[in-house]
């Protein structure tokens, strides 16, 4: 018999309001949250919390893309005059949004639900690693203001969280 006690030693709640982050920093913090949320889901058994994980990804997910559509990408595309990255990382998100409209509203029950939430899980960690390795790599360079971009995402996604409440 193993234990399968594990203490959430790094669970610091997320205090996104007013905490003035650059672009990056706050696209970052949005990764790692989504990914906490995840890893949650694939520790529980409770279909009552299954249900309420999964709501609270697809919404996370769905006001993340779409700052990062709304603000972030363009920004990032005319800077770098780039003609892969955003395109490829808008195509994905495509797919993202797809497989949420799949979950949203449905019922956990089953192997169906949860090998759409895992292959949700492996298309966003996919599209986190180019979006963090490459494309925010890239934007740093780049001579976008991401303190001023940062503020506006931030105000946009409170707007939008504010919506969706
Ligand atoms: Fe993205
Ligand atoms: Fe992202």
């Amino acid at each position: 018999m193993t234990t399968t006690k594990t203490p959430s030693k790094t669970a610091a709640p997320s205090k996104v309001k007013a905490s003035p982050k650059d672009a990056i920093a706050l696209l970052k913090a949005d990764h790692d949250a989504v990914s906490q949320l995840f890893a949650e889901y694939e520790k529980t058994r409770s279909v009552t919390k299954k249900k309420a994980l999964v709501a609270e990804i697809c919404d996370a997910l769905t006001v993340h893309a779409q700052i990062e559509e709304e603000i972030f990408y363009p920004a990032v595309k005319a800077a770098m005059k780039d003609k892969l990255l955003v395109p490829e990382a808008t195509v994905e998100h495509a797919s993202v949004k797809d497989l949420i409209a799949q979950l949203e509203g449905a019922e956990p029950d089953g192997e169906m639900y949860d090998a759409k939430v895992r292959v949700l899980s492996e298309y966003v960690k996919h599209h986190v690693k180019e979006e963090q390795n490459e494309m925010f790599a890239k934007a740093k360079a780049s001579s976008v203001d991401m303190v001023e971009l940062g503020a506006s995402m931030a105000a946009r996604k409170d707007e939008l969280l504010a919506q969706a409440a």
